[in-house]
Parts: C-alpha cells; structure tokens; sequence
C-alpha cells in the first residue's frame, strides 16, 4: 500500500469513528434507556411494537420516561400520568412531523389539516372543526338520533349464526361521522365506501414508523421503505376528497348556510381567503377526520364483541344490567348509560383498556428546547405518550391489570363508576383526540345495543392469539369469529 493510500485510509477511519461516535453518543441528561445501538437495532428489526416493549419494560422497572434514539431521531416515551399531563399541556410540546412524511401515512410535507399540522395552521383548523361539528350538532343530544338510527341498522343486518366481524361496524361508525362532515350516508353493501374502507384499513394496518423516524432515508429509497405503497394509498384519498370538495362548492353557491362541515369550511375560504382558501388543508382536515374517526371507533367495537364472547359471565352481567334497568326493547343512549348502567359503561373502558387501539398518542415534535421530568430535551424530539403502559400496567383499580376485569372501573363502596386515572385512550393535553366526545357516545349506544339484543357465543374460531395483533396506527385483531344468537 502506498504512503498516500494509507494516509487517505486512515483519514477515512478517523472520520468514520468520529462520525460513529457522535451519532451513536446518548445525549447528556437524555431519559434513561437503550444504548444507541441497541434502541436503533430494535427499531430496524420490530418497529413501534419493539420500542413500545422496550419503554413499557423500563416503565416497569419504575422509570416514567424512556429515551431513545434512533440514527438522528430522538424518541422519548412518557410513562406516567402526572408528567404526561404536564409536559402535553405545553404548546413546545404540541408539534408533529411536518417536514418531510408524516405520523400517519397521510399527508406529505407540509404543515396541512389537523392530525399532522402544528403551530397556527393546527390550531386554526382544530377549533373551526371543533366549532363547527358542535354548531352541526357534534357532541349534542341532536346526534345522538344518527348514532342510535345507525346502531338499529346494523342490527337489523346480524343474523344468527356464525359471525365474521371483519369490517363489519366500518360503515355505520363512517356514516355517523360523514353525516356530520359531508351530509353523507352509505348502506352496507355499498361498494364504492367498501373500496374506501378497504384503503383506510390498508393504510392504518400499514407499519409507518421507518418513514417517520428516517423520513430523508424513506425519501431516498421510496420503494424498500415502503413509503411509495402509502403515498400512492394516499393519493387515492386526496382524489377522492377533491371530487366531494367540487361537488359541495357547485351545490353550495352562493348561500350562507352550511349543511356540513365542508359547506362551512367553503363558505369560510369565502370570508377568509387568506386563512381558509387553500383548499388543501380542507382535503386534509376530511383524509385526517376519516382515519382517525373511522377506523378507531370501529376496531374498537371488534374488541369489544371478541372480549364479549370471551367472556360470558361479564357479557351476561352487562346484558342483566341493561334488561333489568332499561328493558329489552328501548333506544338506549349515551346519557342511559352513563346515568343507568355503570356495569356497561366500566365494560366499555375495559374493552378500550385491553384494545390500547390507540397504543401510543401520536408523536408530538418538541419546538423548542426544553425539560421533561427534570431532563433535557432538544427541538425536533418526538415524545409519545405510552399509552400501551399506562393502560395494562398503571391502570389497576385494585385488580391484577392483565385481566379483564370491568370492576376495576366501579367503586366498590357505592357501585358507581369509577374512571381512573391512567385510563387515557384518548390522550391527554392539547394534541387530545379531538373526537372523543363522539367516540364515547358511540360506543356507549353501539355497546349496549349489542349487548341488549343478542349473545355473541365462543367457538373454535374465537381465538385471541396475542401474536397476531396489527400494530400499524392502530392496534387491531382481525383473525376471529363468533356465534351469534338474536335475543330481542
Ligand atoms: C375509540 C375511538 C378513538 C380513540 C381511541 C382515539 C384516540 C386518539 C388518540 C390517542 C389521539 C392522539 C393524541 C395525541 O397525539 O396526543 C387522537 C387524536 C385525534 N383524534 Fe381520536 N380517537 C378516537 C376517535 C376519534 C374520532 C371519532 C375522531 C373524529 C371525529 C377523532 C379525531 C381525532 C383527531 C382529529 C386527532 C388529532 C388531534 C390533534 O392532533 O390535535 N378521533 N385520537
């Protein structure tokens, strides 16, 4: 070897060991956790499922935050409720990826609609959607005739027998919310929202962490990370949006009276161009809308059915409750439960509790340095509530936490409900689910509907086999069957 290949050579390895050692170097006062090495590895080969295990084991071992970092990326995962409520009530700690990806596989760069924006733009579409699904009766009695006319429908659809749930509770949970949103409802054989659904399950079931965590990296190699199959699923979406946006904007004319969100979100672009004229945040708020309000709602009923027939003395306990209270043939409602049925109500965040559908919060991006817990945390930090932990191992309420045990969410001295502290599906702080008045009220009537007119039997095809969970956005089951018997 010459003497100019040996100096170029060991220049060469000089650089590479500085380069390893500031990249692979945990920063000072950084939340305990693995070496560089290992987090990354772990991240490369198990993806979220891996690192939340990894946060999850720390948070056993008493830590309430978990650092980790991965290449450039810095993670850290809250364990404890009291800092989640802290730090996530803090505006620097309410940013998300913008930059390049995004956290849900649903957007492309760009700080646009409400799940994946951050700053002023999120803040502005988050409270005109708030304000106006409440104008358009979000979150009042006035919807809960479209959740219980849909619960009916459904109803009427089961038949005794065996019972593939599948997508079964997608359509009615879609209508709800797109009544609201585009004054739309579809009926369960339709084909043209059967694509949809199969997309959004396709792009929710999707593992999007590599995209997110290294998006220069998915950028540069589109295809082997996966991020053209998601982008190519996302365009569909964005099509599909523009045409019910036009649609709307030729209907809607010159009138002043919104009959849907997007009527409003139009006639608003009108008043304001500058703010609401780009009609990308509009497709946007309706892609984020449909996969966060679609999809968590209906697994979460999957859940529901499969921890049902699992579980027959709780599924007989909830069916007395609603019987003997309420009868056998009323239209239940979200106040009926809350007031009436506290069995119901404490199994209803039993199944949230044990489905973690949602099993972290969506990364929130740190905008400016700042402290968590005591420690250092740098801009660009995502930080991820571990709602996996906080659910199946702070969540007690005097009972072993791995069972499924609705009790643990009643009082034991007055028998009433009792919600807990850690019990956080929806999130907590500013970047909480926007949906979750919704949600609950869906839930409540969908739940104990069920649970009043029919028996969801085990058979040999009712199998949880923990294995077979899909960890993508949400965490879903899809792999089982049940035997219905019609009661009522
Ligand atoms: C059982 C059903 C649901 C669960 C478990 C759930 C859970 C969550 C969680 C954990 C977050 C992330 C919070 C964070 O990043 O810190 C979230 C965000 C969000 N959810 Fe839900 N959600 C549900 C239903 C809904 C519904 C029905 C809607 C729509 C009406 C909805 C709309 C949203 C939106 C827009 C966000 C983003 C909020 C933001 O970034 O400011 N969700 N949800």
């Amino acid at each position: 070897m010459s003497q100019v290949s040996f100096i170029i050579l060991a220049v060469f390895f000089a650089l590479l060991i500085k380069w390893l050692s500031r990249v692979l170097r945990r920063p000072d006062n950084f939340p305990p956790g693995p070496s560089v090495l290992s987090g990354s590895l772990a991240a490369i080969r198990g993806g979220p499922k891996a690192l939340f295990k990894m946060a999850t084991a720390l948070g056993r071992a008493g830590h309430k935050v978990v650092g980790v970092v991965f290449g450039p990326q810095k993670i850290i995962f809250i364990n404890d409720t009291d800092v989640a409520r802290e730090a996530l009530g803090r505006d620097e700690i309410s940013g998300r990826l913008t930059e390049v990806f995004t956290v849900d596989g649903f957007s492309i760069g760009g700080n646009f609609g409400v799940i994946d924006s951050e700053g002023a733009v999120w803040r502005r579409n988050r409270r005109f959607i708030l304000r106006n699904l409440r104008d358009l009766g979000f979150g009042k009695s006035g919807h809960e005739d479209v959740i219980q006319r849909e619960a009916n429908s459904l109803c009427e659809t089961i038949k005794n027998g065996e019972l593939r749930i599948s997508k079964l509770f997608n359509i009615p949970i879609i209508n709800i919310l797109w009544q609201m949103v585009l004054s739309k409802r579809f009926e369960m054989n339709d084909t043209a929202i059967g694509e949809w659904i199969a997309l959004l399950n396709e792009a929710v079931g999707r593992d999007v962490f590599i995209q997110n965590a290294a998006p220069r990296f998915a950028e540069r190699f589109p295809v082997l990370t996966g991020l053209k199959g998601v982008m190519d699923n996302f365009k569909k979406f964005r099509d599909g949006f523009d045409k019910e946006i036009s649609e709307h904007a030729e209907n809607l004319g010159d009138s002043e009276e919104p009959s849907d969100l997007v009527d409003a979100f139009l006639i608003e672009a009108k008043r304001n161009p500058a703010e609401f004229g780009d009609r990308r945040q509009l497709n946007d708020c309706l892609l984020d809308l449909f996969a966060a309000g679609a999809e968590t709602t209906a697994t979460t009923l999957k859940w529901a059915v499969l921890f049902m027939a699992l579980n027959p003395d709780i599924q007989r306990r909830c069916r007395d409750e609603v019987w003997n209270k309420m009868g056998k043939h009323v239209t239940l409602t979200p106040d009926d439960v809350k007031r009436d049925l506290p069995y119901c109500q404490a199994t209803i965040c039993e199944v949230q509790r044990h489905a973690r559908v949602f099993p972290g919060s969506v990364p929130h991006r740190v905008m400016a340095d700042c402290k968590i817990a005591g420690f250092d945390v740098t801009e660009n930090t995502l930080v991820i509530l571990n709602i996996d932990y906080l659910m199946m191992n702070a969540c007690v309420g005097g009972f072993d936490p791995a069972i499924f045990e609705p009790r643990r969410f009643i009082d034991s001295k007055t028998g009433e409900f009792n919600e807990l502290k850690d019990f956080l599906p929806f999130g907590i702080g500013k970047r909480a689910c926007l949906g979750d008045t919704l949600a609950r009220k869906t839930l409540s009537v969908f739940f104990t509907t069920l649970v009043q007119r029919f028996e969801f039997r085990r058979t040999a095809a009712t199998v949880f086999d923990e294995e077979k969970v899909l960890f993508g956005l949400t965490r879903s089951y899809d792999d089982f069957s049940v035997d219905v018997v019609k009661l009522v």
